[in-house]
């Protein structure tokens, strides 16, 4: 395995390479990849070059405090970890063990509906909070159940994903024949499986952790919902605004709405009641040709006001990232790839590794910048586009 404290590993750049070197085909493109073209998941990063850094020099900052509340929870750091379905396939348990990092370093871990490992067991292997992310698979009464188990485990917001009405079209996937291979039909599998036997110490690890595994979150009445059912399931499983009603009397705690794009949409999302909504394109895998996140940021910020707290994602990989998204009004980003491929790369292990980037990434820019809390990044620190002012 990679060693990730290792000198040469400096950036997210850096691990998302070291995840390539062990992760099979199939799985390294299933994070790595989007929708289409792939236009909006580039734009999602190559946006944060539109922002400029203005800074205040010649200010005193010895120390730099990332301290910011989320839904009345502080946190030490200003950005969360984003749901990543199937995270347990990058390596063994893996939403345990990314869980467990955000705790360690005072963050939220967002579980995805699709992940590998058990809410319950996941809640349990974290001292931070963890906020659960429900697609509707399965119904009406399968969400209202894992809903139920989200709130007996002790997660503290509901994150309702609302741009998912089917899956996206992830070309890689098709290339790489991800429906082939968890169809569990041996003819079908067979062009694909050599792509596995190019990675035999994640092949061995992924055997040991179970092999190819079922949804423990997603329990229709034949059991857990296997993983050759997901493309299916996603497009019987639409979610509406009209849904929020019986989602908000299951779920009793804090909503937040995550795949907002427009003011409109964050104005419906508040009569839902949302108490935060995440400005999110899923990282570019589901619609492409939508802007990228930070160039709507501030349209929804507007329509919101003081309304509901507003998160954005997409192509965060640097501090300085962070840094704008916050600058332009965020409360707080999450981030998705960037420590994803520090757990495709390392487990833990890669996961501490790219949380410690972007740290120091946020307390080099803020010292940079003159700023010493991060109530202190406003939009006097940036230059951004006029047309973006709306
Ligand atoms: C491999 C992968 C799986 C994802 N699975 C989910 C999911 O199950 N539910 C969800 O709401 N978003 C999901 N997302 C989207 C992320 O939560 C987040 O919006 C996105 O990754 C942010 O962009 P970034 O990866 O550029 O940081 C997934 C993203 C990736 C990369």
């Amino acid at each position: 395995m990679t060693r990730v404290d290792h000198p040469a590993i400096v950036n997210i750049a850096d691990l998302r390479d070291a995840a390539k070197r062990r992760l099979p085909r199939v799985v390294f493109d299933y994070i790595d990849g989007g929708a289409d073209a792939e236009w909006t998941m580039r734009e999602n990063a190559r946006v944060f070059d539109d922002v400029l850094l203005r800074p205040r020099s010649a200010v005193a900052t010895p120390s730099v405090d990332l301290r910011t509340t989320v839904l009345g929870t502080t946190l030490d750091l200003p950005f969360l970890l984003a749901p990543v379905g199937s995270s347990r396939m990058f390596y063994p348990r893996g939403e345990e063990v990314a869980a467990r990092a955000a705790g360690e370093a005072g963050t939220i871990y967002t579980l995805s509906t699709l992940s590998g490992c058990p809410v319950r067991d996941v809640k349990a292997a974290t001292r931070g909070p963890v906020w659960y992310q429900l697609y509707l698979i399965g119904g009406r009464e399968v969400a209202t159940t894992g809903i139920e188990r989200a709130k007996n485990a002790g997660c503290s917001a509901l994150v309702v994903t609302v741009d998912t009405p089917v899956a996206g079209m992830r070309e890689r996937d098709v290339r790489n024949g991800t429906k082939e291979l968890v169809s569990g039909a041996p003819f079908a599998m067979f062009p694909y499986l050599f792509q596995f036997l190019a990675r035999p110490r994640w092949l061995a690890a992924y055997l040991r952790d179970g092999g190819l595994m079922s949804f423990p979150n997603i329990v229709l009445k034949s059991g857990p919902m296997p993983y050759a059912d997901v493309g299916a399931a996603l497009e019987q499983s639409m979610v509406s605004w009209d849904d929020f009603k019986w989602i908000r009397e299951a779920w009793q705690g804090p909503i937040v709405v995550k795949g907002v794009h427009t003011a409109d949409d964050a104005r419906r999302a508040i009569d839902q009641g949302a108490a935060a909504l995440v400005v999110s394109n899923h990282g570019g895998r589901q619609l492409d040709g939508v802007a990228p996140t930070l160039r709507v940021l501030p349209e929804v910020l507007a329509a919101t006001g003081s309304q509901a707290e507003v998160l954005v994602d997409g192509g965060i990989r640097r501090g300085s990232d962070v840094v704008k998204a916050l600058c332009v009004g965020a409360r707080a980003v999450l981030v998705g790839r960037a420590y994803a491929y520090g757990l495709g790369a390392a487990g833990g292990a890669g996961v501490v590794r790219a949380i410690d980037i972007l740290r120091a990434g946020i307390v080099r820019t803020m010292k940079l910048l003159g700023c010493a809390t991060v109530r202190d990044l406003d939009r006097s620190l940036v230059a951004m586009p006029a047309e973006w002012r709306e």
